[in-house]
């Protein structure tokens, strides 16, 4: 049988860690360069979950394409709004506490009936989505 030699042993050493350093240097300039693919809306309705775990009040933010949306169970009933901020696009959440939708970034606040802005700096409503029930599921996405 073949010894590896000292001399060898240290050259393929050096070998596996000049290819595992290069990896780690050029692997997220290849990803920042070709992203991966997603969908900027989902041609399909996406399942939130069921009707029974989302009670009046509550709200569940759930990945819709390359953005989260927003799901919220209002007064009025079932709302859904793309989570992203139209003033300089940062994520939306609920706050069950004053009822509002807010925008962590500048203070905006939305309505979460109609998604208007209430106060803030943001320059237009939220963007609604289409959410219905489908037997106990919550759906969002899809044709109106
Ligand atoms: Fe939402 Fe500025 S990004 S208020």
């Amino acid at each position: 049988m073949n010894k590896l030699s000292r001399r060898s042993f240290l050259k393929f050493s050096n070998r596996l860690l000049t290819i595992t350093g290069l990896a780690v240097i050029i692997g997220p300039i290849l990803a920042y360069f070709y992203p991966p693919k997603l969908e900027e809306t989902p041609s399909e309705p996406v399942l939130v979950g069921n009707a029974d775990e989302l009670s009046e009040g509550e709200s569940k933010t759930v990945r819709f394409g390359r953005y989260p949306a927003l799901i919220i169970n209002t007064k009025d009933g079932l709302r859904a709004y793309s989570a992203v901020c139209t003033h300089f696009a940062c994520i939306c959440k609920w706050n069950a506490e004053i009822e509002q939708i807010v925008c962590p970034c500048h203070e905006g606040y939305f309505d979460p009936v109609d998604g208007h802005v209430v106060s803030g700096p943001p320059p237009e409503p939220l963007e609604p989505l289409y959410v219905e029930v489908v037997g106990n599921e919550i759906y969002v996405g899809g044709e109106a």
